[in-house]
């Protein structure tokens, strides 16, 4: 079983956080092991990193991946907002560098069980983990009882999605006649709401997103992770974060302006194009990192 998922701006992210022998390193965000392994190798011989993941299919790749690399590497089924305890708790802190990778995988993206696919069939879940959420909440859960108003905001704020009041006004109306509980019967709800769109993107694309950041919690998340990185990276350690979208970068680079943090780059980074050209999910990657002061 392996990763399909390929991994964006590893290079600039291994320079932005300059692994040392004997180091110790967090990585929140697993997914198909890339930039684990990249850290593995340029803290070698004896540097640690430790792993985590919300979804354990990512964790068991990982464990056939780097068998027979511990205990220089640690994998764990947890959420990086509470990355703090975890590496606490392993006996790892302080640390020199943490990365952050936000968003999902391909390999998530592929698992139609999962629910995050606007392409295939799946039920309307969108937790990427059974940790991903502390209250079980489900797309489902939002579109089927949450209130127009409430679903309306959800798609504004988390979407930036212009259509999101004819978007909802649809959904109330279909999940009258039937629950909505399939991935493609929200697609064709919106795709009633709005026929016709003058961009190439598929319509569903910022409901999708929405629903996602709201069931994964996916900004608070964030927040609380700078908050953990701050809290066991030693003086001169280096948090480096991978953001896709706005809302993601802005939270980053309204935290790195704290007097907790020296901005690595004036600018965040972007792919090259070349990478772009090889990987069209890196186009609106954008990483910052930071020194802890
Ligand atoms: C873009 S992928 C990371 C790819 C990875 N950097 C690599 O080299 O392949 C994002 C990963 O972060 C995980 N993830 C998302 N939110 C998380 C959270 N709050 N805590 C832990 N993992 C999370 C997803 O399940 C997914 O596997």
């Amino acid at each position: 079983m392996t990763s399909i998922h390929q991994a964006v701006m590893t290079t600039e992210l291994i320079d932005a956080i300059r692994p040392q022998a004997g180091g110790r390193y967090l990585d929140g965000t697993l997914g198909g092991g890339t930039h684990t392994e990249a850290l593995l190798q340029d803290s070698a011989p004896d540097g640690v990193v430790c792993s985590l993941d919300v979804d354990p299919v990512a964790l068991e790749r990982a464990r056939e991946r780097f068998k027979g690399m511990e205990p220089r590497w640690i994998g764990v089924e947890a959420n990086f907002r509470h990355l703090a305890e975890v590496t606490t708790d392993q006996g790892l802190t302080p640390l020199e560098g943490v990365v952050l990778d936000l968003g999902f995988s391909s390999d998530e993206l592929e698992d139609f069980s999962k629910g995050i696919s606007f392409q295939q069939d799946g039920p309307l879940d969108m937790r990427l983990g059974p940790k991903a959420n502390e209250d079980g909440l489900t797309a489902a859960d939002i579109v089927n009882s949450w209130t127009q108003q409430e679903i309306e905001t959800v798609l504004r704020n988390f979407g930036e999605e212009s259509h999101a009041r004819t978007i909802a006004r649809e959904i109330l109306k279909a999940r009258k006649a039937a629950r909505i509980i399939g991935t493609l019967d929200l697609v064709s709800v919106i795709k009633k709401a709005v026929p016709h769109r003058p961009s190439k993107i598929h319509p569903a694309t910022k409901t999708f997103q929405a629903l996602r950041i709201v069931v994964n919690d996916e900004l608070e998340s964030l927040r609380m992770a700078i908050k953990g990185a701050q809290q066991v990276l030693k003086p001169g350690g280096r948090l480096a974060v991978i953001t896709f979208h706005s809302l993601e970068d802005r939270i980053v680079k309204q935290a790195f302006q704290s007097e907790t943090w020296s901005p690595v780059y004036k600018k965040p980074l972007e792919p090259t194009e070349i990478e772009i050209k090889q990987n069209p999910r890196a186009r609106s990657a954008k990483l910052r990192a930071a020194e802890r002061l």
